[in-house]
């Protein structure tokens, strides 16, 4: 017989032995007869020295595999003779692969909600938070919003009382920093908001806005302009075309809407972009009844607002159709950003 077909069987019987030890004396011995330093595998890797050397190597690694498995099988009958004295850890075998560890990762919401902050952020912009609980004064009326306008319906807004609400936009923001601070005011603030929107693939019933605020003496339009076309490069690219339309929104005048060259068509209109330009921001200079609100003299400052839309802009940035996506948790999903 081969040396390696006698180290194969000596394994069976070594497991036969000791699985029929009844006790730890009985065991001991079986210990001795294959692993002790005068046992049988101990000689047979005395004696793979003598083989013939291009032979060595592979019985050397079988042998030792062997006696590995044997002292196994040893100390998990010790453990089942006397619980307790082998441990858990000196069970583990050392030769089974590794677990594999993945790293968490951040939400594709946050890496765009974090990049477009730190972008603002180095046009001097602060960070603040706002609330997601708002009331009807903060959310509509101190932004120009008057009670009839279709923003108030009570199809659109989530009401918890008369008065109190999820906020639709993240506008109110502008209200609450204003009403504690004097200009120079330059903030930035990001967070969810809620409409009563049926769930598709482009509507959710919560979105996440990011909020913009510049006010000081002397700010106008070229302000406007150049902050957020100098926004839309570093978040687009250097061959970024960005465009500004007229556009309504009752908390600025005048309003524009900001869209960009659509780089999937090259902006000759597909079924992303529709016309060759994405929408990716409503903007204006603050309305001077908004001013009134928070009893800032509009004879003495000025300022710009925008809104946006992140999960848009992921969409668009990382070409996501579905916005269900962001909400189902699919780590399949989640996984590739
Ligand atoms: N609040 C608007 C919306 O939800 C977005 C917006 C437009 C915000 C113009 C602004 C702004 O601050 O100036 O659609």
């Amino acid at each position: 017989m081969e040396i390696q077909d006698s180290i194969k069987n000596l394994k069976n019987e070594a497991d036969k032995e000791i699985g029929a030890a009844m006790d730890q004396k009985s065991l001991e011995e079986i210990r001795i007869k294959y692993l002790g330093k005068k046992g049988i595998l101990t000689q047979i890797l005395h004696s793979i020295g003598e083989m013939p050397q291009d032979k060595r190597p592979q019985a050397g690694l079988l042998a030792n595999a062997i006696k590995g498995e044997i002292a196994l099988l040893y100390r998990k009958k010790l453990e089942e003779l006397i619980p307790g004295t082998v441990g858990i850890c000196t069970l583990t075998d050392l030769t089974l692969p590794g677990r594999k560890m993945t790293a968490g990762r951040f939400h594709p919401l946050s890496l765009i909600s974090d990049e477009i902050l730190q972008i603002f952020k180095r046009l001097g912009f602060n960070v603040v938070d706002g609330r997601e609980i708002e009331t009807e004064y903060y959310n509509f009326e101190a932004l120009n919003t008057p009670e009839d306008h279709p923003a108030r319906d009570l199809q659109d807004t989530f009401y918890i009382t008369r008065d109190i609400l999820l906020r639709t936009h993240t506008s109110p923001v502008q209200i609450r920093v204003m009403e504690n601070s004097k200009p120079p005011i330059r903030i930035v603030s990001s967070g969810k908001c809620y409409r009563r929107d049926a769930s598709d693939a482009t509507h959710s019933p919560t979105f996440h806005q990011i909020e913009g605020l510049m006010v000081d003496k002397g700010v106008t339009f070229a302000h406007l302009k150049g902050i957020l076309s100098s926004f839309l490069v570093q978040l687009f690219g250097v061959n970024t075309v960005v465009r500004f339309t007229p556009s309504y929104f009752p908390f600025t005048e005048p309003s524009v809407e900001v869209s960009i060259g659509c780089w999937i068509c090259k902006r000759k209109g597909c079924h992303i972009c529709g016309n060759g330009y994405l929408e990716i921001l409503g903007a204006g200079m603050v309305d001077p009844n908004v001013f009134k609100y928070v009893k800032y003299d509009s004879k003495k400052y000025s300022g710009f607002a925008f809104g946006m839309g992140i999960e848009r802009i992921a969409m668009l940035k990382y070409g996501i159709e579905d916005i269900r996506l962001f909400l189902e948790n699919d780590i399949r999903f989640l996984k590739q950003f």
